[in-house]
């Protein structure tokens, strides 16, 4: 009914507007006021966590983009390997763990089969299963040792939105989490980061303020055929998680690529006109990839391409090399994730709608696939 959907046409847009409210409620309470974690609720104790030799993360759909970012920034603040995998290929290819493994399986329902199988693969060999999920009492978080709740409230759109971005938040605790039991030598950088992320939820509203030119583009792009996202490092789950919005909503045909990939193969694809969405990193800190994400914009716009920038605001470098500019706050690096992702939620949202697709039940798809 209207009223469930709180004035919006669509559950979608009613989860959208949500996502600063379910970031800030995600980090509620897990963040003491000396600027520490306090993930008690994590049940694994510090000894076990500081043993931890391997993470692997196991996830379908848009929880496995939050794991494929996870991993990232699991990798650079605790420094043990992660490697990130879709469940449903897992099981399959005779994975190797042992009770030094941690295995964290992201799932919004706590249902998806191929992630509860996952996961009881994974205990069988004696790794130790955290579950992140976003309902109470599910089966996923029935079957793991720990469980790290996010608290998005309930999600009813297929298409995820406000749990991804909540998912992305618990998985940076988990990774800061590990940092700070393990204390790596980033131990000044994730004091920071932890600020930064407390911050986000404001950034994330400020994006929500700003996205009326995103609307309006997506509607003059109704007839397209075909959009490419392109990104690097952290942009580039971000670039995946944009096109499966666009193939989940709009139906149309849409593929996420890591931009250094592009004159192995994507570049080929490039005609007059054809959009193309480029999460570009910040210029700050590591600008060897902002400089060769600018480059890759360069060679795809010198064959015709329509860019569609998103950037960070004051990046005028990367300007006169946009079409379109969609401008996101500053962040550290590895949390651009949380703002980047939402001009892409609103733009395929926006498409749907203009193509007059049902937007909280696309054709085909289930909230939760209960099945292999
Ligand atoms: C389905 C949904 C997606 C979701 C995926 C994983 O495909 O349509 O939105 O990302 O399942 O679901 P889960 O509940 O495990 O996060």
């Amino acid at each position: 009914s209207a009223a469930e959907k709180g004035g919006y046409d669509y559950f979608m847009l009613k989860e959208i507007a949500e996502q600063p409210k379910a970031v800030a409620d995600t980090l509620l309470g897990r963040i003491d006021e000396a600027g520490s974690l306090t993930l008690d609720e994590v049940r694994i104790p510090a000894s076990v966590l500081r043993e931890v030799d391997k993470v692997v993360i196991v996830a379908c759909g848009t929880a496995y983009h939050a794991g494929m970012i996870a991993k990232y920034a699991i990798e650079h603040w605790t420094r043990i390997p992660c490697e990130t995998e879709l469940a449903s290929e897992f099981r399959y290819r005779d994975p190797i763990m042992d009770p030094r493994t941690l295995v964290i399986a992201i799932s919004q329902s706590g249902e998806t089969m191929d992630t509860l199988m996952a996961l009881r693969h994974a205990r069988e060999q004696g790794a130790k299963v955290l579950a992140i999920c976003n309902t109470n009492g599910s089966t996923i978080p029935r079957e793991s040792d720990a469980v790290l709740y996010t608290h998005a409230g309930p999600e009813v759109a297929v298409a995820s939105t406000k749990a991804f971005l909540t998912q992305l938040v618990a998985c940076y605790l988990v990774a800061l989490y590990l940092g700070q039991v393990r204390g790596t030598k980033w131990g000044d950088e994730i004091q920071s980061v932890i600020r930064e992320l407390s911050e986000i939820g404001t950034q994330v509203e400020q994006v929500l303020e700003t996205m009326e030119p995103v609307r309006e583009l997506a509607r003059t792009l109704a007839d397209k055929n075909t959009v490419l996202f392109l990104g690097r490092h952290v942009g580039y789950p971000v670039a995946l998680e944009g096109a499966l919005k666009l193939k989940e909503l709009a139906y149309m045909h849409a593929e996420g690529f890591a931009a250094g990939e592009l004159k192995h193969g994507p570049i080929a694809l490039i005609e007059e006109d054809l959009p193309v969405v480029v999460v570009v990193p910040s210029p700050r800190g590591r600008s060897v990839l902002h400089d060769k994400i600018v480059s890759n914009i360069q060679e795809i716009r010198a064959r015709g391409a329509r860019t569609i920038v998103i950037a960070e605001r004051g990046d005028t470098t990367v300007a006169p090399y946009a079409d379109h500019l969609i401008e996101i706050p500053a962040t550290p690096t590895l949390l651009q994730p949380l703002v980047a992702t939402v001009p892409l939620q609103v733009f395929a949202c926006e498409l749907a709608t203009a193509r007059g697709n049902e937007v909280d039940q696309p054709r085909n798809l289930a909230k939760s696939v209960t099945v292999e």
